[in-house]
C-alpha cells in the first residue's frame, strides 16, 4: 500500500493528547492540556444556546459574519488603537490553529525560510514543513527565556519569507517587551519579511503589563498577520472560533487557504463571539484578574511543595523546574517521565516543556495550566504535596 504524506506521518500523537489520555486513565487532574475550566461566561452560553435554536444554521459567509468582523475591528481599535477595515482586513477562522495554518499555506512558497522561536506551539512546524518551508529555529532557554538577539538576527537571510512570533508565549508565559518587538520589527524590515503574530493569549497578560501587538509598531501594519482566538478570550476552546487581521494584500492569499480548507465557521458561534467582544472593560479586566489570582494560587502551592516555579507574565501556563523534588524522591528521568510519574502516582497531569522543542533539549521543566477552578487547583496542590512529602 502506498503511504501517507511523509512530513505529517513523521509526527507522533501530540503530547497534549497523550497526557490527557493518561490523565483520564488514572483519574488524574488534568493540568496538562491548556483548556480553561470554570471561567466560561453564563451570559455567552445563554446567547449561544438561543442562537443554536433560532439559527442561522447554514454556511456563514467565507470571510465571517459581518457582525463579528466589525466587532474584531472595533476591539482592535479599542485595545490597541489599530484602524482595521472589517470588510477587507479581517477573516474569521475555525480557531487560532486554522488561522495559523491559513497564514502559512497562503504565504509560503516551497524553499522559503521561516524563523521561529522555541519553545513553540506544536502546530507550527508540521504545517510550515508541509507547505514546503525550511524552519530556522532560535532557542529561548529557562529560567530567563531571554531573546538571543544575535542568534535571531543570524536566523534571518535572503530566503526568509516570514517569522512566527507568539506573545504572550506558550508554554513559558513570556510577554515580549517593546524593545524586543522593536528589534524584531527592524529585522523584518531589513529582510523584507512578514510576521505571523500568534496573539491568542492577548487578554492573558498579568501584573499590570500590557500586551503590545507587533502590528502597532512603526512599519509593521502591512507586515503583520495578527491571529486571535475566542477560545482563549472567552474560555470556550471547544468553539474553535478564531480570526486573522492583516492588510488586504496579505489577507487575500491567506483567505484562499481558508476557502479550500474550512471555508466557514458556525454562524451562531460567530454572532455570540461578536457580542462578547463588545462587552465593556469589566469583563476583560475580570478575566485577567481571575487568571492572575489562579496563577498565584497554583504557583504558591507548587513552590511550597518544592518546585522551582518560574515567573509567568502571560498565557494560561506556569513552568517549573522539578529537579529538587526528583532528588528528594530518588527519581532519575527526564521531564516526560516525570509527567508520567506525577500523572500516575500523584494524580496530577502536566506536560513536559521538552515537547515544545524540536530536539527536546530542555529536560528539567514541566508546564502546568492554571486556568482551572480554585477547587481543582487546590486539590492538585494537595495531591502533589502528599505525594512529595
Ligand atoms: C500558542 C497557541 N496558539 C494557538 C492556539 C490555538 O488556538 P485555538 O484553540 O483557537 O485553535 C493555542 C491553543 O492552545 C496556543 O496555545
Amino acid at each position: 500500500m502506498k503511504s501517507g504524506n511523509s512530513v505529517l506521518s513523521s509526527y507522533g500523537t501530540t503530547i497534549f493528547e497523550v497526557m490527557s489520555r493518561l490523565a483520564s486513565q488514572h483519574g488524574a487532574i488534568n493540568l496538562g492540556q491548556g483548556f480553561p475550566e470554570g471561567l466560561e461566561s453564563e451570559r455567552l452560553l445563554g446567547s449561544v444556546s438561543q442562537l443554536m435554536t433560532d439559527g442561522p444554521q447554514q454556511y456563514a459567509p467565507m470571510m465571517g459574519v459581518q457582525e463579528l468582523r466589525r466587532a474584531v475591528a472595533t476591539h482592535s481599535h479599542r485595545f490597541y488603537g489599530l484602524d482595521i477595515d472589517p470588510e477587507t482586513e479581517v477573516m474569521v477562522t475555525s480557531g487560532g490553529t486554522e488561522a495559523l495554518a491559513d497564514c502559512l499555506f497562503g504565504l509560503i512558497e516551497p524553499g522559503d525560510e521561516v524563523v521561529l522561536i522555541e519553545p513553540l506551539y506544536d502546530s507550527y512546524l508540521p504545517i510550515l514543513r508541509r507547505a514546503g518551508a525550511v524552519p530556522r529555529l532560535v532557542r529561548l532557554s529557562p529560567p530567563e527565556w531571554t531573546l538571543p538577539k544575535e542568534e535571531l538576527a543570524a536566523a534571518f537571510g535572503p530566503k526568509t519569507k516570514l517569522m512566527i512570533l507568539n506573545s504572550p508565549m506558550n508554554p513559558n508565559g513570556k510577554v515580549f517587551t517593546e524593545s524586543e518587538l522593536a528589534f524584531i520589527a527592524d529585522l523584518l524590515v531589513k529582510h523584507d519579511a512578514y510576521c505571523v503574530c500568534d496573539e491568542v493569549y492577548e487578554h492573558q497578560v498579568y501584573d499590570g503589563l500590557r500586551h503590545i501587538p507587533l502590528m502597532t509598531l512603526p512599519g509593521m501594519r502591512d507586515r503583520c498577520l495578527k491571529v486571535g482566538s475566542a477560545g482563549k478570550t472567552f474560555s470556550v476552546t471547544g468553539w474553535k472560533v478564531g480570526h486573522v487581521i492583516a492588510a488586504p494584500h496579505l489577507l487575500q492569499p491567506v483567505a484562499k487557504a481558508h476557502q479550500f480548507i474550512t471555508f466557514s465557521t458556525h454562524p451562531g458561534l460567530q454572532i455570540a463571539v461578536a457580542e462578547g467582544l463588545r462587552w465593556d472593560d469589566e469583563y476583560f479586566i475580570g478575566l485577567t484578574r481571575g487568571l492572575q489570582s489562579r496563577r498565584d494560587r497554583l504557583g504558591n502551592g507548587l513552590s511550597a511543595i518544592g518546585f522551582d516555579v518560574l515567573p509567568c507574565a502571560g498565557s494560561y501556563f506556569i513552568s517549573a523546574d522539578f529537579r529538587a523534588l526528583a532528588k528528594r524522591k530518588g527519581f532519575v528521568g527526564d521531564d516526560t517521565e516525570f509527567c508520567r510519574l506525577i500523572t500516575m502516582e500523584a494524580g496530577v497531569a502536566a506536560v513536559p516543556v521538552s515537547a515544545f522543542y524540536e530536539d527536546g533539549g530542555v529536560r528539567d521543566y514541566v508546564r502546568f495550566c492554571f486556568a482551572k477552578t480554585e477547587e481543582i487547583l487546590d486539590v492538585a496542590v494537595r495531591r502533589l504535596s502528599e505525594y512529595f512529602s
